[in-house]
């Protein structure tokens, strides 16, 4: 059981708090879900991209998916080995390329052929050899909230497999591109199986193919995905995940890459805050906290469910509530029509499931500083970010007033 009151006494509010042995155990049982395959379970950094979680991941043997080379930073700061790195994303610029090639990490998943193209071209520039894979769009509904869907043909991602097994021709006939994996990914938060089966079975079918005239990978990487409880979500069970993917992959001899983001982080996050008032029309009660959109924004932009749990003394019944923030705009909510007790100025909400697209998707709107971030490991609490001040958020402006 977690102190929030205690906690959030100490490093005052709002708050951010991640349960490191959570995010262990969820890495162990994905892992062992994958036994007796050689596989690389990549965490997908944008998830929570805070330097001591990455490392937590490191230490457990992980590797690690990014989308920037911010990113790729981050994963060899907290010390994942390059050689366990993927760099994907539909827009990488020459200097992130660049970068990636130098530091040789395991590949570069590539987008498009304009730059597949690109990537030869600077490697050809560094006279060496640049890893590829290339990143499949299956054309599969994969029948989640359509921002977080990318394996439909309308969506930006990837490319089509007529497309990319050309790239893989141009790649393997290239002097500076070696093709050593293929990717998918068809979205995110994803609670059934079969998507996830047929694309596998799509992805696998074009490699042999590919093997058919000569052209041999050694990673098959299905991407990240895998959903997780929010509410009631009836979800995946690691093991029946593990089997859809290596019964596609029959009779193909491959180390399997998974990038799991939300299965490992969200639900060992809770983002704490404190309720500054209560107010009442009408039509509606609003509880106004500390925290708000800026902080977790998952709730304004995908109408996302978080559960939330009361921290009061108050044993009042139950009435709906918006809670709410105090940034300027309407869509500054956790939840709406909310069951919840009658609350008092500096009773605590948690809300749950916030490890996973919480801080790193936070911004200093309204001239708000981001939370503070805790991690705790084995009973203990550590601070592994410190609230951001006033004049974090001015260092990069003040010395341009005239
Ligand atoms: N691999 C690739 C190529 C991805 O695009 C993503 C997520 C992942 C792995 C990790 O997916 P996960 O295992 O976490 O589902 N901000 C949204 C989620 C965006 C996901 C983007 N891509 C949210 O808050 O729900």
């Amino acid at each position: 059981m977690i102190n929030f009151k205690e906690l959030a006494q100490e490093y005052k509010t709002p708050l951010y708090i991640y349960d490191l042995d959570y995010m262990t155990a969820q890495y162990n049982e994905l892992k062992q879900a994958f036994k007796g395959r050689k596989s690389i379970l990549a965490y997908a950094v944008k998830a929570n991209s805070n330097l001591s979680v990455i490392k937590h991941f490191a230490d457990l043997g992980s590797g690690a998916d990014c989308v920037s080379i911010g990113e790729v930073r981050r994963a060899i700061l907290a010390g994942i080995p390059a050689y366990r790195i993927i760099f994907s994303g539909v827009g990488k610029n020459d200097d992130e390329i660049r970068e990636a090639i130098q530091k040789d990490i395991l590949y570069i998943n590539v987008e498009s052929e304009a730059e597949l193209k690109r990537v030869e071209l600077i490697a050809k520039e560094l006279d060496t050899i640049c890893r590829i894979s290339v990143r499949v769009n299956p054309n599969i509904d994969p029948k989640t909230h359509p921002y977080i869907s990318t394996g439909l043909h309308g969506n930006k991602f990837g490319v089509d497999i007529n497309s990319a097994k050309r790239m893989y021709i141009l790649a393997k006939n290239s002097k500076n591109l070696d093709p050593v994996g293929i990717h998918f990914h068809i979205g995110s938060q994803l609670t059934e199986l079969e998507p996830i089966y047929e694309a596998a079975a799509i992805v696998a079918d074009m490699l042999r193919s590919l093997e058919a005239i000569d052209i041999e990978l050694k990673f098959f990487d299905v991407g990240g995905g895998l959903g997780i409880k929010y509410n009631d979500e009836i979800t995946i069970k690691p093991y029946d995940y593990a089997q859809a993917v290596l019964s596609a992959l029959k009779g193909l001899d491959l180390t399997v890459i998974c990038e799991p983001g939300r299965f490992l982080t969200a639900n060992a996050g809770y983002f704490v805050t404190k309720v500054l008032y209560e107010k009442k029309n009408e039509q509606k009660r609003f509880v106004v906290v500390d925290g708000a959109m800026n902080d977790l924004l998952r709730p304004a932009l995908y109408d996302a469910y978080h559960k939330i749990e009361a921290i009061t003394e108050s044993d009042s019944k139950l009435s709906k509530a918006d809670i709410v923030g105090p940034v300027c705009e309407s869509g500054d909510f956790f939840a709406k029509d909310y069951p919840l007790v009658d609350l008092q100025p500096n009773d605590l909400l948690v809300i749950h499931s916030a490890g996973a697209y919480g801080f790193g998707m936070g911004s200093n709107y309204n001239t708000r500083g981001r939370s503070a971030e805790l991690a705790l490991k084995g009973g203990e609490a550590r601070l592994i970010r410190k609230r951001e001040t006033f004049e974090d958020l001015i260092a990069l402006e003040k010395d341009f007033l005239d």
